[in-house]
């Protein structure tokens, strides 16, 4: 079997090994992946031993993703625009191609598996971090026609909003830098990309901003995201947890890797169903 992982420091939580074991299951690939813990200090370390073990590929998480490019060899313009990367490849020249499915993950929750679309669509982006960086890319690249990026922490929207301006343009997007206490407008579709509930810190925007219907999607998922869910439901929103988006990242990587489209929605629901 081809080996793979996802390396992370906590990784003991991740999901991916099980996700990634129901693809190759289903697609009949044969590969093993597995999680591997490294130290803080020993990211570069720890991927350059498992491509030595004959590792073909990785997945990248807290806190190394934005580690993760400056190992590659070539990066996507994914990963340049996100400054972070999910995905490693290790090819064999020894080259590493370093992408990030992050984004890709979530917009194909969106569109595909909750059947909201994007296209002309007013979107608030909660949060400047790495985990917004990770998305913002693909949400322009969808066709969204207006993208707010509210953060408790201005500045960092604002760099998040000049790093995409050329795509925003390139989209005809508009695409603008808020301080959450001050968003008057209503959006179709918010995420919630903060760290936010972690931190103990209470819904990071006002209820104004969700449009009736609204899609109030959180990053994150299980006893994290329930808060903000919960305040979505309350106002009348219609409320949807990362799980499908941790699924669907995994799908890119899988499609990367193996050239197989895994059948991610079947994934997704199965786990759905065992959590309930
Ligand atoms: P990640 O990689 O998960 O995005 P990060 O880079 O530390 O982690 O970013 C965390 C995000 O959550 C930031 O947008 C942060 O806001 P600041 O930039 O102002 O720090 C946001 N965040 C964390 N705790 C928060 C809280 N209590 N209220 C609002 N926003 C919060």
């Amino acid at each position: 079997a081809d080996l793979y992982c996802v390396m992370g420091n906590p990784v003991a939580h991740s999901r991916s090994p099980a996700i990634h074991a129901r693809f190759a299951e289903l697609t009949g690939e044969h590969i093993a992946y597995e999680r591997r813990l490294v130290p803080m200090d020993g990211f570069a370390q720890g991927v350059r031993a498992f491509a030595a073990e004959g590792g073909r590929g990785c997945n990248v998480t807290v806190p190394f993703k934005t580690e993760a490019p400056g190992l590659a060899t070539e990066c996507s313009e994914r990963v340049q625009l996100a400054g972070a990367a999910n995905t490693l490849t290790f090819l064999a020249d020894g080259s590493i191609y370093a992408d990030n499915t992050d984004g890709l993950g979530l917009v194909a929750d969106i569109t595909r598996n909750a059947g909201v679309s994007l296209a002309g669509r007013d979107v608030l982006l909660v949060g400047a971090g790495g985990a917004a960086a990770g998305v913002l890319g693909p949400l322009l690249l969808a066709g969204a026609r207006h993208i707010t990026v509210a953060n408790r922490t201005l500045a960092k929207a604002q760099a998040l909003v000049q790093s995409h301006s050329a795509l925003a343009a390139l989209q005809k997007a508009e695409l603008s830098a808020q301080d959450p206490l001050a968003l008057s407008a209503h959006f179709d579709v918010i995420i919630n990309a903060t760290a936010s509930s972690l931190s103990g810190g209470g819904i990071p925007v006002p209820a104004s901003v969700l449009r009736p219907g609204a899609l109030a999607y959180d990053m994150m998922y299980g006893p994290a995201a329930q808060g903000f869910l919960d305040w979505a439901r309350q106002h009348g929103a219609v409320p949807r947890d990362g799980l499908g988006m941790l699924v669907e990242q995994a799908a890119e990587a899988f499609l990367l890797w193996r050239g197989v489209r895994p059948p991610s929605a079947q994934v997704l629901r199965e786990m759905q169903q065992s959590a309930t």
